[in-house]
C-alpha cells in the first residue's frame, strides 16, 4: 500500500509524513492520490461487465480535488443536498450521473436540480413525491425519480448508521412501494425510471445486499406486472473498509456478484452503486502532535493537537481507528487514552488503547480518516478547521488551507 513505513519511517507514497507535519504544520489531513485511484478503479473493474454507474457518495469527501480526480476517472456522484449538487457539477461530473437521495430535499433544493437536468432523485416519501410533480410542472419539466424503498434488512452495523430496516426515517415502507409507485405513475409531470435502497453504512458482509435485492427484486416484478418499467436499480452504497486488524471488507467485486445473483435476469437494466467511503476513507491518514502527557489517578493520557472538531467518529460511534507512531518507537505500549485539546469528555480519539508513551512534540497518525473525516469537521471551540493535502508520488498538492482566525468569525453580523 503507499501509507507504509520506510525505515521505522511513515511514509505517504514517497513522502515522509515527518517533513509533511513540519512543512504544512498539525493537525493535517493527508492522502494518497494513488489510494484513492485504486479504489476507485477496483469498483470500475468490479463492475465492468454490467451495465453499471458509479455514483461516489460526497456526503465522505466533497473536496473539489478528490471530487474532480474522481469525476476523471469517470464517477458520477450520489448527492444529498443542493451543496453537493453544487460541488459535484464544479467538480465536473456529468448531471446525468447524479442520483439526488435524501429525506428533506427542499424546494431550492429540488428546483435545482431539475434545471441540473440529473438523472433521478431517489423519492423516500410521498409528500416529497407531490412537491417534486408541481415544482416540475412549474419548470414545464418531467422530474425522473425512482423510490428508495426500505426492505427491513438489517446490515449488522451500526445503529446510527443502519437506514434500511422498519422504524428508520429513509425510504418509504416496502409495503407501501407498489401503491406509490402506481401513484407517481399517473402523475403529470413525474417519470418513473428506477428503483432504490440503501440499507447502511460500513457494511462488512455481502448477504444483507442480497436480501434487499430478493425483497426489490419481486417489486420490480410486480411493477412490470402493472406495466411500469424502470431501468436503473440504485443498490446504495456502504461496503465497509478495515478500521480494525480484524476486519474482512467485501470487495466491490464481491458485492456485484452477490447481488447480480439477483438482478442478472434484469438484462435492460442499469445498476448503480453509490460508495463514499471505501473509496476514499483509506486514502487518508490525520496527522498530529502530541501536546502533553499527564497521568491522573490510574489512568494515563497523551493529548493531541487533533480534537474532535477534526474527527468526530470517536465520538459520534465509539469508532475504532488505528493510531500508530509517525517515527517507529522501541518504546513498550501501554494503556492510554489519546484525547484531543477540547472542553468536552466526549472529545477523545481512542480510550484504554495500547500505545507506546510518546514524547511531547512526536507525531501521531489516525488512519482511515479520508471518509467522515474532514466533511464532518466543524469549527467548535473555535477551533481553526485543518489543512488538506494531497500526495501524488513525489508531488504533494494543497486541497484545502488551513483556516485563519477571521474565518471563525466571517459570516457573524
Ligand atoms: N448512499 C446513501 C443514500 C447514503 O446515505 C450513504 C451514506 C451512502 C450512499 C454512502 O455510504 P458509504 O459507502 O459511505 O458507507 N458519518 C457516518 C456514515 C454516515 C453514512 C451516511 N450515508 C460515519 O462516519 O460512519
Amino acid at each position: 500500500m503507499s501509507i507504509k513505513y520506510i525505515n521505522n519511517e511513515l511514509f505517504v507514497e514517497n513522502i515522509s509524513v515527518s517533513k509533511l507535519a513540519d512543512k504544512y504544520g498539525t493537525p493535517i489531513y493527508i492522502y494518497s492520490r494513488k489510494i484513492l485511484e485504486s479504489n476507485f478503479n477496483s469498483y470500475k473493474k468490479g463492475f465492468s461487465d454490467i451495465n453499471s454507474i458509479i455514483c461516489y457518495a460526497a456526503k465522505a469527501n466533497s473536496n473539489q480535488n478528490i471530487m474532480r480526480l474522481l469525476a476523471k476517472l469517470g464517477s458520477g456522484a450520489d448527492i444529498v443536498s443542493g451543496g453537493e449538487l453544487y460541488r459535484s457539477l464544479l467538480a465536473g461530473i456529468k448531471p446525468n450521473r447524479i442520483v439526488y437521495s435524501g429525506v428533506g430535499k427542499t424546494v431550492e433544493e429540488i428546483k435545482y436540480a431539475l434545471k441540473s437536468d440529473i438523472l433521478m432523485f431517489n423519492v423516500e416519501s410521498f409528500e416529497e413525491l407531490q412537491q417534486i410533480n408541481i415544482i416540475a410542472k412549474k419548470l414545464h419539466k418531467k422530474a425522473r425519480i425512482s423510490f428508495r424503498v426500505n426492505p427491513d434488512v438489517d446490515p449488522h452495523t451500526h445503529k446510527h448508521i443502519t437506514t434500511g430496516k422498519h422504524g428508520s426515517k429513509f425510504g418509504i415502507m416496502y409495503e407501501d412501494a407498489l401503491e406509490l409507485y402506481i401513484t407517481a405513475s399517473k402523475m403529470s409531470n413525474i417519470e418513473i425510471v428506477g428503483i432504490d435502497s440503501h440499507i447502511g453504512s460500513q457494511i462488512l458482509e455481502v448477504i444483507p445486499y442480497k436480501l434487499a435485492a430478493v425483497k426489490l427484486s419481486k417489486l420490480i416484478d410486480n411493477l412490470e406486472k402493472a406495466k411500469i418499467f424502470i431501468k436503473y436499480i440504485d443498490i446504495g452504497g456502504g461496503l465497509g473498509v478495515k478500521y480494525q486488524k480484524t476486519d474482512r471488507p467485501p470487495t466491490p467485486e464481491d458485492l456485484k456478484k452477490e447481488v447480480m445473483s439477483v438482478y442478472s435476469k434484469y438484462k435492460d437494466k442499469t445498476i448503480i452503486v453509490e460508495p463514499g467511503r471505501s473509496i476514499v476513507a483509506n486514502a487518508g491518514i490525520m496527522v498530529g502532535k502530541i501536546l502533553y502527557r499527564k497521568i491522573t489517578g490510574n489512568k494515563k493520557f497523551i493529548i493531541v493537537d487533533i480534537g474532535m472538531n477534526d474527527l468526530i467518529r470517536p465520538t459520534l460511534y465509539d469508532a475504532y481507528h488505528n493510531i500508530i507512531p509517525v517515527k517507529k518507537t522501541t518504546k513498550k505500549p501501554t494503556i492510554v487514552d489519546i484525547v484531543g485539546p477540547i472542553c468536552e469528555t466526549g472529545d477523545f480519539l481512542a480510550k484504554d488503547r495500547r500505545f507506546p508513551m510518546l514524547l511531547q512534540g512526536e507525531l501521531i497518525a489516525v488512519e482511515c480518516i479520508g471518509a467522515y473525516g474532514s466533511a464532518m469537521a466543524s469549527q467548535y471551540n473555535s477551533r481553526l478547521r485543518a489543512q488538506g493535502i494531497v500526495v501524488d508520488g513525489n508531488k504533494v498538492t494543497g486541497i484545502r488551507k488551513r483556516e485563519e482566525l477571521k474565518d471563525l468569525i466571517a459570516k457573524e453580523i
